[in-house]
């Protein structure tokens, strides 16, 4: 059994200022052609993410794009099964567009990595990939994400969009989970 920390890891203002002040980075860094979210993990991350960005890019705005697809490696269990399983990609016109890659979480690694394979497989110019949190600790494949919105530890979290076993996405703020045996 898992019980929730008894605060939050973030809390809400932490994680919307430092998403602002990431949308500021990305936007000063990149000129991206279309931002594609990895659901379900990164949904709320996403759309506060493009709120910030809006919010710096002016007129640019505009002309940004958003795609998203389903990536999936967990299952029901908090370790990787490590077979990456994607849908949607297939339905976007990749061919020579600059792509920022954003998704909740780099862990292992090897979602982010398959991912970047993929889109570069599928002929883009340039991807770059932009990570709410980061655990560098369980890194498993050589992989650094170009933007990275928290550094944590080797701990499980979830809320803002993250989940253990489809729970705890809706919270606004991220918690750890930890064993009760
Ligand atoms: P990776 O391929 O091992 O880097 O795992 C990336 C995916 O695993 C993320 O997109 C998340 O969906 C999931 N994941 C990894 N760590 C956590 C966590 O602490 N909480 C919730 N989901 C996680
Ligand atoms: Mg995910």
């Amino acid at each position: 059994m898992y019980r929730m920390s008894e605060k939050p890891l973030i809390d809400a203002t932490e994680i919307h200022e430092r998403v602002a002040t990431l949308a500021r980075e990305i936007a000063a860094a990149y000129d991206y052609d279309i931002l594609i979210s990895a659901l379900t993990g990164a949904y709320m991350f996403t759309a506060d993410l493009t709120r910030e960005l809006a919010k710096v890019q002016g007129i640019n705005a505009t002309q940004k794009r958003i795609a998203f697809i389903k990536a999936s490696s967990y299952g029901e269990s908090m370790e990787s099964s490590g077979k990456l399983q994607v849908q949607g990609l297939e339905r976007i016109n990749l061919q020579g567009k600059k792509i920022l890659m954003v998704d909740d979480i780099a862990d292992t690694g090897s979602t982010l990595l398959g991912l970047c394979e993929m889109l570069r497989e599928a002929g883009v110019q340039d991807v770059r990939t932009c990570v709410l949190l980061n655990k560098q600790e369980r890194r498993e494949v050589d992989i650094t994400a170009d933007f990275v919105g928290f550094e944590i530890a080797n701990e499980f979290v979830v809320g803002y969009g993250l989940d253990y076993a489809n729970n705890y996405r809706f919270l606004p703020d991220i918690w750890t989970l930890q064993e009760t045996n």
